[in-house]
């Protein structure tokens, strides 16, 4: 769930080290802890609770020196955030250090087994259970004691292990969790992203499940756990910039990642808009038997989160104009239900990270079952990037917050670009698909519209900070931004809770609620439901309910009903929900800055939750 990071070669291991938990920070953690092998050969482990500043007063302290060495940020699944059980862990002796992310599933049992045989656990955590497998297998070649250690397990890990009794090499090994191995001049850097590797090397290759690396100061191999054989993989070329995952002028990363709106949607529709032929372009998509994408006659579209509300709109979306059937899933559920899945049937996994482990797992569950295996992925050579049979990349560039703004509107355009691509193919008209082609290259322009209402926003948040409740409510292709409205406020202004519902529900139950005390957002752009949601805003009206309507520049008569109004230029309905979400985005923002909440990395959240 959290960071690794590894250093091997020429110079200090520290320094890349907290550098590289620094970057890493974005991703979410409770305590960190670093441990470096010195020149006589003893490995020295400094671990904190809290905050990457915490371990780095602590190393002041104690100044580790040595070039070679591992470090880990926690995301505690099992056992509390404390010192005693951030990471490295170490065998009973001392002489084995393991940093690790993920959850080894099995590991009561073998923590019995282990105790039964004599070794002495200091944590609670399930990781520890390694170290003392490595050690109960370890003659003196490390290696070889991790590959026997990892066949007893069963879970999800990406580990990096030192040894004082095999030093001068760290091994990594990969199965559900990222890990990358930097290549640099006589260095080599271990992380479980590549933005901790920015700045240092911009050669990487990127594990795969099953995979265990021996890295030296002098090169690396990487062999497979089942058979030992060594596998020969080249190198990905990153080309992310350290200004990227810096914030660039902003205070917060969030605020940075709104404002990039523009940039990224012409990112994301950059080279794949054929106007003159109303058509897009799809190079990912391309590779695939056109044919065989033509018979496709239902999308299943899987993800988490923000993610799940993009796939709610790309549903909308496909349906319309694609004339597809199509089906939302969450993650976490479809993996355990029994699909009904035949070779006509095209899963689509959206997911940011690339690694959330239940998006993962229904995507594997839906290839077994012989779906044709589609992703919308930001981050490249991610895990699900690199287990469908082909995809569209983003192209959104690092996102740092844990809260996804960007990333949120460029799968949201590159659905409006999907939907092009499959109705021309189907019973899309030249002139349906050249109308949306040409508004979709006009939407980075009027996000900047959107963007100007950012000094009313900030006093919007400033007057509502105070209340405790919120309704969202929309209909159609602003139903999701409702929802996504609401997780939005409750994930980065977290004192506060809000709902996120389709306004024609709000009579079924919600509006029991409304007072006041209980403001309700309107997403109500001038659409073809407009009429309807206007009925809704009349009902919490009747009830003194406070109402902040997000609306069409020029309705002056929404102004009868809402208490504020926030506007959004006029553009397709299908591409109202891009513009809907930002205003949404930034009021969250600005009520978490408001109530002094940490609003880059909200408490309790990771950035990609590679556990289940
Ligand atoms: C987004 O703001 C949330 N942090 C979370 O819901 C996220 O969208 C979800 O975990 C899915 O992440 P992914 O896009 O990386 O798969
Ligand atoms: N499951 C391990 C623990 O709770 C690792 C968690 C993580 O990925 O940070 O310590």
């Amino acid at each position: 769930m959290c960071g690794i990071a590894g250093y091997i070669g020429k110079n200090e291991a520290s320094e890349f080290l907290m550098d590289a938990l620094k970057r890493l920070e974005y991703r979410g953690y409770d305590s960190a802890g670093v441990a470096v092998l010195d020149k006589n050969g003893e490995i020295n482990c400094v671990k904190s609770v809290g905050k990457i500043n915490a371990l780095e007063k602590k190393l002041k302290e104690k100044n580790l020196s040595g070039r070679s060495g591992i470090a880990h940020t926690r995301w505690a699944t099992h056992g509390h955030p404390s010192e005693k059980n951030a990471h490295p862990h170490c065998d009973c002796e001392g002489d084995i250090y393991i940093a690790h992310n993920g959850i080894i599933e099995n590991y009561k049992a073998l923590k019995s087994k282990l105790i039964q045989a004599g070794h002495k656990f200091k944590s609670e955590t399930d990781t520890e259970v390694i170290t003392h497998l490595i050690e109960s297998h370890f003659q003196g070649n490390l290696e070889q004691a991790v590959l026997n250690a990892l066949k007893h397990t069963e879970g999800a890990y990406a580990i990096a292990v030192i040894s004082k009794n095999d030093p001068g090499k760290i091994i990594i090994a990969k199965k559900s969790s990222p890990l990358i191995i930097g290549i640099g001049e006589n260095e080599y850097f271990i992380a479980s992203d590549p933005s901790a590797t920015v700045g240092y090397t911009d050669k990487v290759i990127y594990l795969d499940d099953g995979e265990l690396g021996i890295i030296t100061k002098d090169g690396y191999k990487i062999i497979s756990i089942i058979d030992s054989n060594e596998i020969h993989k080249d190198h990905c070329k990153v080309d992310l910039d350290v200004s990227e995952v810096q914030k660039g002028g902003y205070d917060h990363f969030l605020l940075k990642e709104i404002f990039e709106g523009p940039e990224v949607v012409k990112n994301s529709i950059r080279g794949r808009i054929i106007p003159d032929e109303g058509l897009v372009k799809l190079g990912g998509l391309d590779v695939l038997d056109q044919k065989k994408l033509r018979n496709i006659n239902r999308i299943i579209i899987i993800a988490c989160g923000t993610a799940s509300y993009a796939g709610l709109v790309g549903e909308y979306m496909l349906e319309e104009y694609a004339g597809i059937p199509v089906e939302v899933e969450l993650g976490s559920e479809f993996r355990y239900r029994k699909p009904i899945i035949d070779e006509r049937t095209a899963v689509m996994a959206v997911s940011q990270s690339g690694e959330t482990a239940d998006t993962l797992a229904s995507l594997l569950e839906a290839k077994r079952k012989g779906a044709l295996t589609l992703g919308i992925v930001n981050v490249v050579g991610s895990a699900i990037a690199r287990e469908t049979d082909a995809g569209v990349y983003n192209h959104a560039g690092s996102e740092i917050s844990v809260a996804s703004t960007k990333a949120f509107i460029s799968q949201m355009t590159v659905f409006a670009l999907l939907t092009v691509y499959f109705g021309r193919t189907r019973n899309m008209s030249l002139t349906m698909g050249k109308r949306i082609t040409e508004e979709i290259q006009k939407i980075p322009s009027l996000i900047e519209k959107v963007l100007e209402s950012d000094g009313q926003i900030k006093i919007l948040a400033k007057k509502y900070s105070g209340y405790k409740n919120f309704l969202f409510l929309g209909r159609k292709y602003n139903y999701p931004i409702a929802k996504e409205g609401a997780l939005k406020l409750k994930e980065i202004a977290y004192y506060i809770h809000a709902e996120g519902y389709a306004g024609g529900e709000m009579k079924h139950g919600p509006i029991a609620m409304i007072d006041e005390n209980f403001p309700c957002f309107f997403i109500v752009p001038n659409d073809s439901v407009y009429e309807k949601m206007w009925s809704n805003m009349e009902e919490v009206k009747a009830r003194n309910g406070k109402i902040i309507a997000i609306a069409t520049e020029g309705n002056e008569d929404i102004k009868d009903l809402a208490d504020d109004v926030i506007y959004v230029p006029k553009t397709l309905e299908m591409l109202t929900p891009i513009l809907t979400a930002i205003p949404l985005h930034l009021f969250a923002a600005y009520v978490g800055i408001e109530l002094g909440c940490d609003i880059d990395q909200p408490r309790n959240l990771a950035k990609s939750v590679t556990v289940e």
